[in-house]
């Protein structure tokens, strides 16, 4: 099929991949020329693990092509993506004049009987929204509009593309429909379920996935908490409730706090959207408020730890905190939303110096970052530090040389936000460890 993407984000560039890799002829559409610019010489604007290979391998099977031209190239598409993005509104709705432009772009060129699909995240009643705009813009007949949720996981979108639990489409109509299980048919052969419904269902879906993802994530972080109160260690208590098949293993993981391009802004989304229908969401209202505490909560944790260790008065302006990991998660360069923004913005406040590494998110930490001395390694972030905070696990952490970060360092606090080590393997070299959901442990102070 010829298929046309709106948008080369993580979420627009990982479809036109997927899509391109199963035969489809596939035209990639940004109004970002730089962006496309660089797609076209071969450099990939995100750090997304195993796309830019596919990406490579289906531009020079000349079945995938980078453009900003709208109009010569949604002609010819039977289907149009719509993956551009939808970030938070200062009201705490969603702000979809993203959705709107690129809807109000595509109508005049689209064909007859084309498709217009949303993958973007957005609240129930959009698809009747860009219905409404395409019959005053789209001069063609039957084009009809489609909601098909995406449910990938940066660091792992290519693989959540192409093996997905299932295919949500909502359609209006039976043309929708059909184009959208043929365009799918490989995954049809493969046995993925498809939940064919009406579009504001198949919007509430993506909505109402991640609002219970993030509530359970809210959930054990609280368990978490208890943990540490009572001697408890979280990871024990998540295996054991997640076995049970009710429940599921998955998104048990205690840590800092979910961040990300869509947690926070899709819970907020849900909490508003309720609100504005009149049924609201105070589940979700509350998830939402423990996880911008448990940031907050964290940050304060080493700064209580810091003070505690130093007797002087200006201790705390004198304070080194390295950070280690700055995206949102690992395997990917993204710190929209991450949980390192509050800590490091709530470290600073307070005086104390930061430094910090992560292994992708370099090239955007330093567009975010005030005043952190972004060093090239971990070992070089640690130099003179009181404290080290892990945040994000990456696998490269898990590699470290503690002793070499113990004689380094100035201080002797490790701060694990992700139980990415044991206490032992830390302990083992004079610092002193402070996980999550487990109890801290300390070395007594010498005499
Ligand atoms: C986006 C949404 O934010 C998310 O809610 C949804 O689930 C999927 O799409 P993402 O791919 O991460 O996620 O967005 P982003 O990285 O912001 O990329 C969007 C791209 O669209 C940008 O490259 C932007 O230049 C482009 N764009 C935006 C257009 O090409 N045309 C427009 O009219 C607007
Ligand atoms: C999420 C959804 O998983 C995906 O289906 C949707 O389409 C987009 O939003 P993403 O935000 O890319 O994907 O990553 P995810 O793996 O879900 O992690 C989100 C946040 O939750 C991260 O900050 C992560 O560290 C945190 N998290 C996740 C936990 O703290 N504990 C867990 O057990 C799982």
């Amino acid at each position: 099929m010829e298929v046309a993407v709106i948008g080369a984000g993580y979420v627009g560039l990982t479809t036109a991949a997927c899509l391109a890799s199963h035969e489809n002829s596939v035209t990639c559409i940004d109004t970002d020329g730089a962006r496309v610019a660089a797609l076209n010489a071969g450099r990939m604007p995100i750090y997304e693990p195993g796309l830019d290979v596919v990406i490579e391998k289906a531009a020079k099977a000349g079945r995938l092509r980078f453009t900003t031209d709208v109009a010569t190239n949604v002609r010819s598409a039977d289907i149009v993506f719509l993956a551009v993005g939808t970030p938070s509104a200062a009201d705490g709705g969603v702000d979809l004049s993203q959705i709107e432009a690129a809807a109000a772009s595509i109508g005049p060129h689209l064909k007859s009987r084309a498709v217009v699909v949303i993958k973007s995240t957005v609240p129930p009643g959009t698809a009747q929204r860009v219905s409404a705009i395409l019959q005053t813009r789209a001069s063609a007949d039957g084009v009809t509009v489609v909601s098909n949720p995406e449910f990938l996981r940066e660091g792992s979108a290519l693989k959540d593309c192409q093996h997905p639990d299932r295919i949500v489409i909502g359609s209006f109509d039976d043309h929708g429909a059909a184009m959208m299980r043929k365009l799918y048919s490989p995954f049809g052969a493969r046995n993925v379920p498809f939940v064919m419904t009406t579009p504001a269902n198949a919007e509430l879906i993506k909505y109402a996935a991640n609002a219970f993802l993030a509530m359970k994530i809210g959930f054990i972080n609280d368990i978490a908490d208890l943990c540490e109160k009572i001697g408890g260690d979280v990871g024990d208590v998540a295996r054991g409730i997640g076995l049970d098949a009710r429940i599921g293993t998955a998104f048990l993981q205690a840590g800092p706090g979910y961040g990300g391009s869509c947690f926070p802004k899709d819970t907020r989304g849900l909490a508003h959207a309720g609100k504005a229908h009149g049924a609201p969401q105070p589940l979700v209202e509350l998830v939402i408020e423990r996880n911008e505490n448990r940031m907050r909560k964290i940050a304060r944790r080493v700064l209580d730890a810091l003070r505690i260790k130093d007797s002087e008065s200006t201790a705390r302006r004198q304070a080194r905190v390295a950070i280690f990991g700055l995206a949102f998660k690992p395997e990917t360069d993204d710190m929209r939303d991450a949980p390192s923004l509050t800590v490091i913005s709530m470290l600073q406040k307070e005086g104390v110096t930061v430094s910090a590494h992560d292994p992708h998110a370099m090239a955007n930490a330093r567009a975010l970052l005030d005043d952190v001395e972004l060093c090239t390694c971990p070992y070089e972030a640690a130099k003179d530090a009181d404290a080290i905070v892990l945040l994000t696990e990456w696998s490269s952490f898990r590699a470290l040389d503690i002793g070499r970060l113990a004689g380094t360092m100035r201080g002797q606090s490790f701060f694990d936000y992700r139980n990415a080590f044991k206490p032992n393997e830390i302990l083992a070299h004079g610092l002193d460890y402070f996980g999550v959901g487990r109890p801290a442990q300390v070395h007594a102070p010498a005499e």
